[in-house]
């Protein structure tokens, strides 16, 4: 980066000269400065890897193209599972994969999905457009895509038109010794040895697609399961109560006075289970332009306006998650229970003649959407121990997109892929001042911030500007720590709606910043608009 003075309109205004795209100096005006306190001397809790965690459903191509070709395709794969889609995943280090759903998962009957290809039923998708379900793809392909990418598993058991008798031998089939029978069953489908089935969904949106319940119902029909659905090796399975919809703080509440502990209100003398019913409760928080379910607006060509909306929204995930977690932290003040976003992200409208459901393009202001919920997870790891992007493939906010053969990393690839480094990090607290960013109504803090200390004692700050236009001059004090050196790497791009197309360069691999320096306690560096940047501090 090099800094220029320039007149404007008879006003001297701080300019920033950037490269952007294909070598193409841009200059950028400055916001006022923003001020960081990294608090490296009052370290946090462990930032749980799983918190960069992916849901994949069986929806659109998010399945189907998207991870499973068959063996017989002529796009190169791994027992029917594509490469390059592998190789992606592996590369951003993701931890867990919730599958099959969704709302898929309420109508999911696992036995469609085991056995010989040929004998698998036909089945319908009645979640999703009635498409035809080839049940191509279904628990040993789950388990072995698991093992390629060198991820946990994270299995929705249906509760909306399934059983606990179904559930309870889903979970035999996958963890019992082969000696059992429903071991035996799996060996001679082609698997011996039990899988490691650490988390399980009980259930999916019980207050909507997953059975219309009633906060009362499903806590009823969670204990029920929670009695009968377990680990037969393995890990203990750590069970996920359906959880809040957005705001639904009523929701919480009523699933944490009745489905949390073994019996809310023992007599003296009486026998009590102290350890909580389910190891972690969901919430579920998307990102539209605004605050309407039925018009999330438009995913390209969008406005100034609608990227303020939708980063708004986005922001809202704070207080949101910090209304949920004082509700449990009410019922749980030692924080044994994990608040699990399990499904996440930027759903905007798709467009006429999308190639599939919920198919979007990925453009900046994904990667700017991506980097300020995960600095929002990252800041509250003391409650969230896991999180789901929506959805890994083809289906809303992508990590990789295909199209036949070819496959690209999509702008939230990138800062998956910037953030990595803050899996299994310690929490660093850090105090963000910073000028608000002001779009008519719309008014945001111009710096989204958060940090962590890895083993190694290096430091990552990551840094969103979520101003469009305005580069952000940072000034960081460091409490408790002498800086040796910093580097920093950006993702951004030349407009805020810049997309990743097929056959085209990728304009969102991140560069390094220049003019990032520290001395002592101090870094200083200015970070451009519309981005994400992870600084390295040594
Ligand atoms: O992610 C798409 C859908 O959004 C899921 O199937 C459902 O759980 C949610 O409403």
């Amino acid at each position: 980066m090099r800094k220029a003075w320039r007149v404007l309109g008879g006003a001297t205004t701080v300019l920033a000269l950037w490269t952007v795209g294909a070598g193409v100096a841009a200059a950028q005006e400055q916001a006022a400065p923003s001020t960081l306190l990294l608090h490296v001397d009052q370290p946090g809790p462990r930032i749980a890897p799983e918190i960069y965690g992916q849901f994949a459903e069986q929806l659109g191509r998010g399945i189907y193209e998207g991870i499973w070709v068959g063996p017989d395709s002529s796009i190169p794969n791994t027992r029917g599972i594509r490469k390059d889609v592998v190789a992606a995943l592996r590369e951003v280090k993701v931890p867990a994969v919730r599958w099959p759903g969704g709302c898929f998962a309420d109508g999911y009957h696992w036995r469609d999905g085991i056995g010989p290809y040929g004998k698998r039923p036909r089945g319908i998708n009645a979640a999703w457009g009635n498409e035809p379900d080839r049940n191509a793809f279904g628990t040993h392909e789950y388990m072995d895509f698991l093992d390629q990418i060198g991820a946990q598993a994270f299995v929705s058991v249906n509760v909306g038109s399934g059983s606990v008798r179904e559930a309870d031998e889903w979970m035999r089939y996958m963890t019992a010794p082969p000696e059992s029978t429903p071991g035996a069953e799996r060996k001679a489908n082609g698997h011996a040895a039990p899988w490691s089935v650490p988390y399980v969904g009980i259930g999916n949106e019980s207050w909507g697609c997953g059975g219309n319940m009633t906060a009362e119902t499903y806590v009823a029909q969670f204990r029920q399961y929670v009695s009968n659905v377990r680990s037969f090796s393995g890990p203990k399975a750590r069970l996920i109560a359906v959880g809040a919809d957005t705001d639904d703080y009523d929701w919480t509440e009523k699933l944490m006075a009745g489905a949390m502990m073994w019996r809310p209100d023992p007599t003296p003398l009486a026998y009590v289970d102290r350890n909580p019913l389910m190891w972690g409760l969901s919430l579920h928080f998307y990102t539209f332009t605004g605050n309407d379910w039925y018009a999330k607006g438009r995913n390209v060509d969008f406005t100034q306006g609608d990227w303020a909306k939708a980063l708004a929204r986005a922001n809202l995930t704070d207080e949101i998650v910090a209304r949920h977690s004082a509700i449990m932290d009410r019922y749980d003040p030692d924080k044994k229970v994990a608040l699990v976003v399990d499904e996440w992200g930027a759903w905007f409208d798709s467009e006429k003649g999308a190639p599939s459901a919920l198919y979007l393009e990925s453009t900046t202001r994904d990667a700017v959407i991506a980097g300020l919920s995960l600095n929002i997870f990252n800041r509250h790891a003391d409650r969230i121990r896991m999180a789901n992007l929506a959805q890994m493939v083809n289906v809303i906010q992508s990590l990789v997109l295909t199209r036949g053969k070819d496959m690209v990393v999509t702008p939230t690839w990138h800062v998956f892929d910037l953030y990595k480094v803050h899996q299994g990090a310690t929490l660093i607290p850090v105090d963000v001042a910073t000028p608000d960013y002001v779009e008519g109504q719309t008014r945001l803090p111009t710096v989204s911030a958060s940090a962590s200390r890895d083993a190694g004692g290096v430091v990552h700050l990551s840094i969103v500007n979520l101003d469009p236009v305005r580069a952000a001059p940072i000034r960081a004090v460091l409490a408790g720590m002498q800086g040796r050196g910093a580097s920093a790497r950006t993702v951004t791009a030349e407009r805020i709606d810049t997309r990743i197309q097929f056959d085209q360069p990728d304009p969102f691999v991140p560069r390094d910043l220049t003019g990032v320096a520290v001395s002592g306690d101090t870094l200083s560096l200015t970070v451009p608009a519309r981005s994400v940047t992870m600084v390295t501090l040594r």
